[in-house]
């Protein structure tokens, strides 16, 4: 474990090094992010860097703070140059699954308001074919048994089968997003047809958002063993 968190590390100081003065940034959420989140923090300090930054989640809000970025939103600044986000899975053609920490949701708005989404991940997440890491949805408590039916449907009709749980927190309870809706994780072991299953996913009434991120990510930093390794464009 000692190993994964150098290199989210690595990763994270990579990444705060692509942020130049005048940008508006998208922070993403996860403890990857959260060593962009320092390091980003580190140069506002020693070199005075001037940007704004839109936090994914209330945790990524409040470690901003401490680390003295400034804050904006989406409604006083619509647009953002370059959103820095870990991923739970990364494939070859930079599709994803987030939401491991429940803020798919925000991440994802903040990823389409971003001119470019750059990952930053440890070369664990980097997969063939996704959905070994369960993938999670956010949906609405009400009628949460016939979305839950409607979601079985949309991934049967797209190859993936396996258990869908509700999403506890450590101590039993029920896990609740920022936003104050449930998180059901789908263990489909693999996802042959990503592009299909989002798209009927799409269609499921009372899901709000699901974990796959495709065609979003313009580039990854992925640090391993060998030193850090790109995807995609930076
Ligand atoms: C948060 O909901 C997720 O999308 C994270 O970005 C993802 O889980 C990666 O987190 P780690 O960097 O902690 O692995």
């Amino acid at each position: 474990m000692a190993d994964l968190d150098a290199f989210k590390k690595e990763v994270g100081t990579r990444a705060a090094g692509l942020v130049t003065s005048g940008m508006k940034v998208g922070l993403g959420t996860g403890s990857t992010a959260a060593h962009f989140v320092r390091a980003l923090g580190e140069r506002v300090r020693s070199e005075g860097l001037e940007i704004v930054g839109v936090p994914t989640s209330r945790a990524t809000g409040d470690l901003a703070r401490e680390c003295g970025i400034a804050l904006t939103t989406l409604d006083e600044t619509p647009r953002l140059d370059l959103t820095i986000d870990g991923a739970d899975e990364i494939d070859a053609a930079m599709r994803l699954i987030k939401g491991g920490g429940g803020a798919h949701l925000r991440e994802k708005i903040v990823a389409a308001a971003s001119d470019r989404m750059i990952v930053i991940a440890d070369e664990t997440k980097v997969v063939e074919t996704l959905g070994k890491f369960p993938l999670p949805l956010e949906v609405l408590d009400f009628g949460l048994t016939a979305t839950l039916h409607h979601v079985e449907e949309a991934a049967r009709a797209h190859g993936c089968g396996g258990a869908i749980e509700q999403r506890k927190r450590p101590d039993g309870g029920t896990f609740v997003t920022d936003e104050g809706n449930a998180v059901l994780d789908c263990h489909f072991r693999q996802i042959p047809d990503p592009e299909g299953l989002a798209a009927a996913l799409n269609t499921v009434p009372g899901l709000v958002e699901h974990g796959l991120f495709i065609g979003m990510a313009s580039g990854a930093l992925i640090a391993g063993s060998g030193g850090i390794t790109t995807m995609g464009d930076l």
